[in-house]
């Protein structure tokens, strides 16, 4: 099964995308997630896509397309998996597809987890993030057994860079102009399927179980 996971910034997209991930025994491919594990790493990727991530910018598409493709032609991809954060622009979705469409291959589900934008700034204040592992926390509504803490390795838990409020801001406006457009693009593929990212997130979960089946 290939899923992708469209939403906001903040729309729960990691959060549910960890749990198909689990139940589904596929791999959860999240680009934010290897950017933000080679900033930590100090390589060349992470310096380059720093400074865009920080200005709650998108990097590049031809940088990002390509450590994409690389992720999804690993073995572990083989059965499918799940997309976090990608496709996030029309020409994203376009080499995707036609990198899927050369191995008689396609999208089953692009679930979009709708959150109105009032909610988003506030998720975000609260989230912690494990740069170590990827885990992710809410110090209200998922706080974690220790403060500062993850509970999955141990490491310490931080406020992404790009979690201020003003960057955020960036972020939901790069969101609308960009990455919204892939609704429709989605919706014309007929596997557009919209779930209420406001409920609690073990109710938007059993909404996607009960698409995916
Ligand atoms: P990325 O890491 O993908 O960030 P994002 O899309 O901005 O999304 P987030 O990770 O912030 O939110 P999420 O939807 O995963 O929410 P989460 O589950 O954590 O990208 C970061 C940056 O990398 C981009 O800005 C860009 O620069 C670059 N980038 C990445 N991919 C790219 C691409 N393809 N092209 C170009 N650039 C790219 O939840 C948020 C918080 O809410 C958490 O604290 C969580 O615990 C809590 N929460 C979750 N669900 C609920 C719920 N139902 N109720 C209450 N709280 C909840
Ligand atoms: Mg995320």
């Amino acid at each position: 099964m290939k899923i992708i996971m469209l939403g906001a910034p903040g729309a729960g997209k990691g959060t549910q995308a960890k749990m198909i991930a689990e139940k589904y025994s596929i791999p959860h491919v999240s680009t934010g997630d290897i950017f933000r594990a080679n900033i930590k790493n100090g390589t060349e990727l992470g310096k380059e896509a720093k400074g865009y991530m920080d200005a709650g910018k998108l990097v590049p598409d031809e940088l990002t397309v390509k450590i994409l493709l690389d992720r999804v032609a690993q073995d572990d991809c083989k059965n499918g998996y799940v997309l976090d954060g990608f496709p996030r622009t029309i020409p994203q979705a376009e080499v995707l597809e036609d990198a899927l469409t050369k191995l008689g291959d396609k999208i089953d589900y692009a679930i979009n987890v709708d959150v109105p934008d009032e909610n988003i700034v506030r998720r975000m204040s609260g989230r912690r993030a494990c740069l170590k592992c990827g885990a992710t926390y809410h110090i209200e509504h998922i706080p974690p057994k220790q403060e500062g803490i993850c509970d999955t390795c141990g490491s310490e838990l931080v406020l992404r860079d790009d979690d201020k409020p003003e960057t955020v801001q960036n972020r939901l406006k790069v969101y609308h102009d960009q990455t919204q457009p892939l609704i429709d693009f989605y919706t014309a593929k007929n596997v557009l399927k919209t779930v209420d990212g406001t409920k609690d997130m073990k109710d938007v979960f059993a909404d996607i179980t009960a698409i995916l089946g």
